[in-house]
């Protein structure tokens, strides 16, 4: 069966007027509706009621919306404080506590109330839609509809469906988000469902590595900002979050994946909540916040002086702007006749350096494997004719003579230069190489599609290219080697590769 979205003059009730609930209401009173909002607390109602209306006319007076449009949304917004006031309503969407028992007593007295074609969604951010809807007699009719903070103002909407979710009721409850201006992806109802799984080890590889002493959060931050391209550091995302809710996120993943150790949650972080370090809120996180606070430290290694003349052997994939960016500033770039394969399939020599991207292996490794005591390897950027930072290490052998020389080449293509300590797959490539792993895992299992997937991680993360997109630019050979050298470096059931990687590889198959 298939439904056009509700029609704009028809009612929706949103039930818990917090922060989400009255951003919710908001959108969905812009859209047209007339909205019914209730809360448990007669005070949370009545500020939401007037933080919302004073929303409008503020967006009335910068010109984003008519005055006349602002009135008639305020006009349109009703407080209640009975679910019989839901009857009438095509769709409820539910923004109480985040309890299990709570939300299946509240979906089960509205059901008995509501008209059965009425949609039932949950704004769960980390329950299941499954258990939400198993106490309720018309469990195909619960969906999750899953705003992010500030939901009047991010686009994203996971359409969450649970093992009972009609496709039809899934399928209407995307074009209502649709309809309200919103971007919305269908998943399947997961631990974490995209976004909040997908990006675990975007926390999770960083915490890692300060836990390891491989460099301070405000280099890491840095690195992943100026050479990955993301909008913020990890550290200074957590900080801002709040460590203690970005905690319980791992920890409720952690614990609904059946402990896997690929969601284990990070004993540095955990020291940190456990000291109530949170984060901005509480003024000290892994950052200093309070008043006159210096930012945080960025190592940055001391300029040092480039050869005139650098030998690129084989091809550097995606890092191949590297070598126009060396071109342009004058330095002689030499073809030599073939790769060493036991270096890698391209990398840069410079006097007795080996300069080349990180394949997940540590440097000491590489150079180990290779014979090439001098193996410098630079982290994964997301656009390398553009980064301006790059993280580099060096192996344990490395003479310092050839270090600097690579420190120069890298220097005058114009990048600042980060050094971490000999950290297996650096911090941008092993971040994207897990990211990539988990969107695949979830693909596999059918959770979502690719293009959902990637679209969702883009507008829910700021993430600044979908994993699988990138994982691709990247080379689904070169992902899997990272992370299958990672397992090996840790010895750790965390980095298995996903089994849909091996398989499209065997097949020889694109994404
Ligand atoms: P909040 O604590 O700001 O608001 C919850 C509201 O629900 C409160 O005003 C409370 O009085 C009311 N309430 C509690 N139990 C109720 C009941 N049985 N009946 C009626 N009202 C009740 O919480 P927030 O942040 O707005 O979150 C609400 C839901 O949205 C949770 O399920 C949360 O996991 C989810 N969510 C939260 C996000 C966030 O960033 N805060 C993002 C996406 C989803």
């Amino acid at each position: 069966m298939s439904t056009a979205p509700i029609p704009a003059q028809s009612l929706v009730g949103v039930i818990g007027a917090g922060a989400m609930g009255a951003g919710i209401a908001e959108v969905a009173l812009l859209a047209g509706h007339p909205v019914r909002l209730l809360d448990s607390h007669p005070a949370a109602l009545d500020k939401a009621l007037r933080d919302m209306q004073r929303r409008l006319h503020r967006q009335a007076e910068k010109g984003r919306i008519k005055h006349a449009e602002a009135n008639a949304a305020v006009e349109r917004l009703q407080s209640t404080s009975t679910l019989a006031d839901f009857a009438e309503a095509s769709l409820v969407v539910e923004a109480i506590v985040e309890g299990l028992e709570a939300k299946r007593a509240l979906f089960k007295s509205l059901a008995e109330i509501v008209r059965p074609t009425c949609i039932l969604a949950s704004n769960t951010s980390s329950l299941s839609i499954t258990a939400i809807a198993a106490g309720i007699a018309e469990p195909g009719r619960v969906v999750g509809m899953h705003f992010f903070n500030p939901a009047q103002v991010m686009p994203l909407v996971e359409v969450v469906s649970g093992l009972a979710t009609e496709a039809w009721i899934a399928d209407a409850t995307y074009r209502i988000a649709e309809a309200w201006g919103k971007r919305p992806v269908h998943t399947k109802s997961t631990p974490g469902f995209i976004v909040n799984r997908v990006a675990r080890p975007f926390y999770g590889e960083a915490l890692r590595l300060v836990e390891e002493v491989a460099a301070d959060p405000g280099t890491l931050d840095a690195v992943m900002r100026e050479t990955g391209g993301f909008r913020m550091g990890p550290f200074e995302l957590m900080d801002l979050i709040g460590l203690d809710v970005n905690l319980a996120v791992t920890k409720s993943v952690f614990a609904a994946c059946n402990h896997d150790p690929r969601y284990a949650p990070s004993l540095v972080q955990q020291e940190l909540v456990a000291a109530g370090r949170l984060g901005r809120k509480s003024g000290r996180g892994f950052f200093d916040h309070t008043e006159g606070a210096p930012p945080p430290q960025v190592q940055n290694e001391a300029p040092a002086s480039a050869p005139n003349r650098v030998g690129l052997a084989g091809e550097l994939g995606i890092a191949a702007p590297l070598v126009e960016r060396l071109a342009t500033v004058g330095v002689d770039v030499v073809k030599l006749p073939a790769a060493d394969s036991r270096i890698g399939k391209g990398y840069l020599l410079a006097g007795n350096a080996v300069i080349a991207l990180t394949d997940g292996r540590s440097a000491t490794r590489r150079a180990r494997e290779s014979e090439h005591p001098n193996t410098i390897l630079f982290d994964l950027a997301h656009d390398f004719a553009q980064a301006t930072r790059l993280a580099v290490a060096r192996s344990d052998q490395c003479a310092n003579g050839a270090y600097q020389t690579a420190l120069g080449l890298l220097q005058v293509a114009g990048f600042a230069v980060s050094r971490l300590d000999d950290a297996p797959g650096l911090v941008v490539m092993r971040t994207v190489a897990m990211l990539a792993n988990e969107a695949a895992e979830l693909l596999q299992r059918g959770v979502a599609s690719a293009r959902d997937l990637d679209l969702a991680m883009q507008l829910g993360t700021n993430y600044p290219e979908g994993p699988l997109a990138w994982a691709r630019r990247i080379g689904l050979a070169e992902v899997r080697e990272v992370l299958a050298n990672l397992a090996t470096h840790y010895s750790e059931d965390r980095y298995r590769v996903a089994p849909w990687i091996t398989r499209k590889l065997l097949g020889g198959a694109e994404l």
